[in-house]
């Protein structure tokens, strides 16, 4: 069986991840692709303990590097339970963010340093990075407005409720790795989600993520 694929769709709060996700699988359904939907963190049952951990809002004695410690520790969970067991299947795995998510959170938000997230970022992933990464870029106004009226139907967590400039350091950080980063898309995320999740499907096909 050949080997499948690893996208990680990343972005700041906001950005509207989690429809296009659902709209572009559906989409690929319609081409008879089933993908292996996936998140962080979370995407397994104890990556998804970790999770409640770090987004509980009530931990709100959690140091910084704690945080970034344990968004790593389920990374490592989530890739060894999830992740790399269903690309060697031959599965297409979209996760809702990885490792560029602690970069801009924790490295330059949160002023761990990117160098310093990374290396132990490192040690969770050995090499492990994804086949193409999606980023939908949003200006963190935007961003904020739209989970401040979704703030009844989605879980309102943690890092949410940051201030404007820490996701405007996301934001910026994000934009700012783009040169270095190898195999990744930018989309405009102030498009309608349609529009988004078309130009997401187009990428996967002009990248050779399917066929
Ligand atoms: P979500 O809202 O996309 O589910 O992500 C939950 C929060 O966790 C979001 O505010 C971004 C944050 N996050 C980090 O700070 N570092 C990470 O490595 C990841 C994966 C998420």
């Amino acid at each position: 069986m050949s080997k499948g694929k690893f996208i990680a769709i990343e972005g700041p709060d906001g950005s509207g991840k989690t429809s296009i996700i659902k709209a572009l699988g559906k989409m690929l359904e319609n081409e008879g692709i089933q993908p292996v939907y996936t998140r962080e963190p979370g995407g397994s049952p104890i990556a998804e303990q970790i999770r409640e951990l770090i987004l509980d809002v009530d931990n709100t004695a959690m140091d910084y590097r704690t945080e970034a410690l344990l968004y790593a520790a389920s990374r490592r969970q989530h890739l060894t339970e999830t992740i790399l067991p269903n690309v060697q299947a031959g599965r297409l795995v979209i996760s809702d963010r990885f490792v560029m998510s602690s970069l801009a959170y924790q490295g330059v938000a949160r002023k761990i340093g990117i160098e310093a997230v990374w290396q132990i970022n490192q040690f969770a992933i050995e090499d492990h990075l994804p086949d193409l990464t999606i980023l939908i870029d949003v200006p963190a106004e935007i961003g904020l407005e739209r989970i401040e009226k979704a703030r009844h139907s989605r879980q309102y967590d943690r890092l949410d409720r940051e201030a404007l400039a820490f996701h405007q350091k996301v934001r910026q950080t994000y934009l700012d790795l783009i040169p270095e980063w190898e195999n990744i898309v930018v989309i405009d995320g102030s498009q309608s989600i349609e529009q988004v999740s078309n130009e997401c499907f187009e990428s996967l096909k002009e990248h050779g993520m399917i066929n």
